[in-house]
């Protein structure tokens, strides 16, 4: 995962334009004159992020992607705009907000104290898809740790992201508060169209940058005692955990730290959603009283049933192209109208832990 993506610098970044190569999820970046005839979508180029960072430091809310899902930023010094992020999200003012920052050298101004854990996570897994809960730094805002006395910082890899933070560090700030780009409780946004669907113009900006690679939100692991707690799965697994820490961080208990993503309804669809089993799948649907159209499913293994009607979604039989599709379907599937969207439940076992806690979220009922 290291060195996939372009790392430019604050000073290349200015002559630099990203761009995703067509047909696939991943980026190349060239310098602007080389990029004539170049197959290029959702072109990002440096006016559009100065433009997003002037906004930033502008006290403004701009949403930007990263390598998991599209986040929302505030510039994480400035508490007005903080404390507008939770008004436009919904979000309760007592949760945290990870911080994002351009490099791991920015890690003591945040953090207090970081350790020999920390360091070797970072080491092996910054930047990228990993979000570290340390002790937090004195000057660190209240608003960002919802008071708490630890924050959560992470690294993003995503070329957009990291230039965004590396001009924000040039024009004085050195951190972007940014929680997922969603109405708190529901499914995150993995492209830009999602973000416009969840906020419309209440933001100032959307910075595009195509369909997010991971498309799930990072792995959180706690560090603030004894021993490292993995507070959310995520695209970093907990055997990458382990060959760096030496043993598997421990599950999360009711002590952990409060962490919105750990509350039993979240990444929810707004249609009612049921996660079966492959078997009651097929049984369900043979037995259905309810009109056929009015049932959207996603599938990974059962096979579509002749003749029926309604949406069917066949999701991918690998952990790491189903969690990448994940919330894109659970929002197709959600804007049909249906009674009931019934999701086949993937295998249990490490590789789809990720994914099965997504899912279980997303599925709650009291
Ligand atoms: O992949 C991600 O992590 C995305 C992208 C945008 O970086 N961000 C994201 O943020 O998922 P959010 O706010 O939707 O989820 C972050 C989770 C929340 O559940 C929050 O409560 C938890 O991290 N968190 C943040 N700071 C924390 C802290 N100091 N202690 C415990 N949990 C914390
Ligand atoms: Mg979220």
């Amino acid at each position: 995962m290291r060195g996939d993506y372009a790392r430019p610098t604050a000073a290349t970044a200015q002559r630099l334009e990203f761009y995703q190569i067509r047909g696939t999820r991943r980026w190349g970046r060239c310098r602007r004159a080389e990029n004539r005839g170049r197959s290029t979508v959702n072109p990002v180029d440096f006016e559009e992020i100065e433009r997003a960072a002037q906004l930033l430091r502008a006290g403004a809310l701009i949403a930007f992607p990263t390598e998991t899902v599209y986040g929302l930023g505030a510039d994480a010094r400035n508490a007005d705009a903080v404390r507008r992020l939770f008004v436009i999200k919904g979000r309760p003012a007592d949760h945290p907000v990870i911080v994002h920052l351009a490099g791991t050298d920015l890690l003591p101004r945040w953090a207090r104290e970081t350790g020999a854990s920390a360091e070797a996570l970072a080491e092996a897994f910054w930047p990228g898809p990993l979000t570290l809960i340390l002790p937090r730094a004195s000057t660190v805002l209240d608003v960002v740790t919802g008071g708490q006395d630890s924050v959560g910082l992470r690294v993003p890899a995503h070329p957009i992201a990291h230039a965004l933070l590396a001009r924000l560090l040039v024009l004085g700030s050195d951190g972007i508060a940014a929680p997922s780009a969603n109405r708190f409780g529901r499914i995150s946004a993995t492209n830009a169209r999602h973000v416009a669907e969840e906020f419309g113009n209440a933001i100032a900006l959307v910075l595009d940058g195509g369909s997010s690679r991971h498309g799930i939100e990072s792995t959180i692991v706690d560090l603030t005692t004894d021993a490292p707690v993995l507070l959310r799965p995520g695209a970093i697994t907990v055997e990458a955990l382990r060959r760096v820490l030496g043993s598997a961080p421990r599950p999360a208990s009711s002590q952990s730290p409060r962490a919105s993503g750990t509350l039993a309804l979240h990444y929810a669809p707004r249609t009612a959603a049921r996660l079966v089993s492959p078997d009651e799948l097929a049984h369900v649907l043979s037995t259905s009283t309810k009109p056929v159209t009015s049932i959207a499913v996603l599938a990974r293994s059962v096979e579509k049933p002749t003749g029926f009607a309604g949406t069917w979604i066949r999701a991918s039989e690998k952990s790491v192209t189903y969690a990448r599709d994940l919330y894109a379907s659970l929002r197709t599937l959600d804007a049909l109208g249906a009674d009931e969207i019934l999701i086949e439940a993937p295998p249990d076992g490490p590789d789809w832990l990720a994914v099965n806690d997504r899912l279980r979220k997303a599925t709650y009922r009291q």
